[in-house]
C-alpha cells in the first residue's frame, strides 16, 4: 500500500488491517465542563474506573473511500465526528474503512464514546505507523471525546485538571485493576439513545446553571480526597466523594435553564436501593452519567447481593457486571 503525498502519514508496512478494543470507563469523579471546546479540554480533572466485560472493538483498514459503520451499521453522524476527529490528528491519511463494535448499549450513558475513541486512536496510530506512546494517544482520545483519554490506562485512572501553561490534558493510572479489585453493577434502565448529549448539555450549564463556576471551582477537593481514598484501599472514604461528585454534577444540570435531567424513575429507585444496602453494611455506592442508568460500585464481596436487588427494581430492564480490566489494546493478527 502507499501513502497519498510524501507529508502523508504512513501506511504501517505489517499492518493491512488494526483491529484494537478499549473498555468503557466510569467516572468516580465526575468530568463536566470544558475548559476549551475547540481542543476539547476539560474544565476539571477527573478520577475513573475502567471497565473489562463492556468493550468496543474497532477494525481499520485503508480503503477507497471513508466508510464507518457501527454495530452492523453505516452511521453517518458517528461516522463524520469520526472522521473530523481522525482530520485533525493524521491530515493527509489516506481513506479508511473502519468497522466498530459496541458489546453494550451505544451513547445511552454507558460511556461507549470512552470507549469508542479509544479504541479508534490506538488503531488508527497503528495502522499509519504512529508509534504514539500512551499519554500521546491519552491527548488525541481526549479531543474526540473527554472521556476517551482514560480509556487509555487500566484500572483507576486520573485525569489531571489542565494546566495554565499548555492546556494539556495528563493521565495516568493510580492503581491496576487487581490492586483494588473493585466491581460495577449497572442497571439498565433505558438503551434509547440519550435525547442530548453531553457536548451540548456541558456548554448549556456552562452558560447558564449558576451553579456551574461552584463545581469548577471545588472539584480539585474532591479529586485529592479520591485519590487519598484509592491510595489507602478505602473504600468508605471513596463511596463518600463518589456520591458526591455524582450529585453535584447532576446538580449543576438542574440548575440549567431549562433545567436538564438524565433520570428516570427507575434510576432515582435504584439510588434509593443503593442507599439501603450500604446503610445494611455493604459495600456500595452509585454514579450516574449523562444518561438514565445507575452504575453501582461495589466491594467484590458485596457484587452478587447489589445486583440481585437492582435486577428486581421496577424499571430496570437489564443488569450488566464488569470488574476493572485494562487500557486499550491491540488484537495480534
Ligand atoms: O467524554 P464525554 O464528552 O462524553 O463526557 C462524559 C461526561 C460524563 O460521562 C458525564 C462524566 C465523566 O467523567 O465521564
Amino acid at each position: 500500500m502507499t501513502q497519498s503525498s510524501s507529508n502523508s502519514p504512513r501506511l504501517s508496512d505489517d499492518a493491512a488491517t488494526v483491529t484494537a478494543t478499549a473498555h468503557p470507563n466510569i467516572a468516580l469523579v465526575k468530568y463536566w465542563g470544558k475548559a476549551s471546546e475547540a481542543r476539547n479540554i476539560p474544565a476539571v480533572g477527573s478520577l475513573s474506573l475502567t471497565l473489562d466485560g463492556l468493550a468496543t472493538t474497532t477494525r481499520v483498514a485503508a480503503a477507497g473511500e471513508d466508510r464507518f459503520e457501527l454495530n452492523g451499521n453505516a452511521d453517518a453522524g458517528m461516522g463524520q465526528r469520526a472522521f473530523a476527529f481522525l482530520d485533525q490528528y493524521w491530515p493527509g491519511r489516506p481513506a479508511l474503512d473502519i468497522v466498530s463494535d459496541n458489546n453494550f448499549p451505544t451513547a445511552a450513558g454507558l460511556a461507549s464514546s470512552a470507549s469508542g475513541f479509544a479504541a479508534l486512536t490506538l488503531a488508527v496510530d497503528t495502522l499509519l505507523d504512529g508509534g504514539r506512546d500512551r499519554e500521546s494517544l491519552a491527548q488525541c482520545a481526549g479531543s474526540g471525546s473527554g472521556s476517551a483519554a482514560r480509556s487509555l490506562f487500566g484500572g483507576v485512572v486520573r485525569l489531571d485538571p489542565p494546566t495554565q501553561a499548555d492546556g494539556d490534558i495528563r493521565v495516568r493510572q493510580l492503581a491496576e485493576a487487581s490492586d483494588f479489585p473493585l466491581e460495577l453493577v449497572i442497571a439498565v434502565t433505558s438503551a434509547v439513545r440519550k435525547p442530548i448529549g453531553s457536548t451540548e448539555a456541558m456548554r448549556a450549564t456552562a452558560a447558564t446553571s449558576p451553579y456551574f463556576d461552584a463545581w469548577v471551582r471545588d472539584q480539585s477537593q474532591d479529586l485529592a480526597a479520591a485519590e487519598q481514598a484509592v491510595a489507602a484501599r478505602d473504600f468508605d472514604a471513596l463511596a463518600a466523594v463518589t456520591e458526591k461528585s455524582c450529585m453535584k454534577m447532576h446538580a449543576v444540570m438542574l440548575g440549567n435553564d431549562p433545567w436538564l435531567l438524565y433520570w428516570n424513575a427507575a434510576t432515582v429507585a435504584c439510588i434509593h436501593e443503593v442507599r439501603v444496602l450500604r446503610a445494611s453494611g455493604l459495600g456500595v455506592c452509585f454514579t450516574i452519567d449523562a444518561g438514565p442508568q445507575l452504575k453501582a460500585v461495589c466491594l467484590p464481596g458485596d457484587a452478587d447481593r447489589v445486583a440481585d436487588t437492582l435486577e428486581g427494581v421496577d424499571g430496570v430492564t437489564d443488569v450488566l457486571r464488569a470488574s476493572l480490566g485494562r487500557g486499550a489494546f491491540l488484537h495480534t493478527p
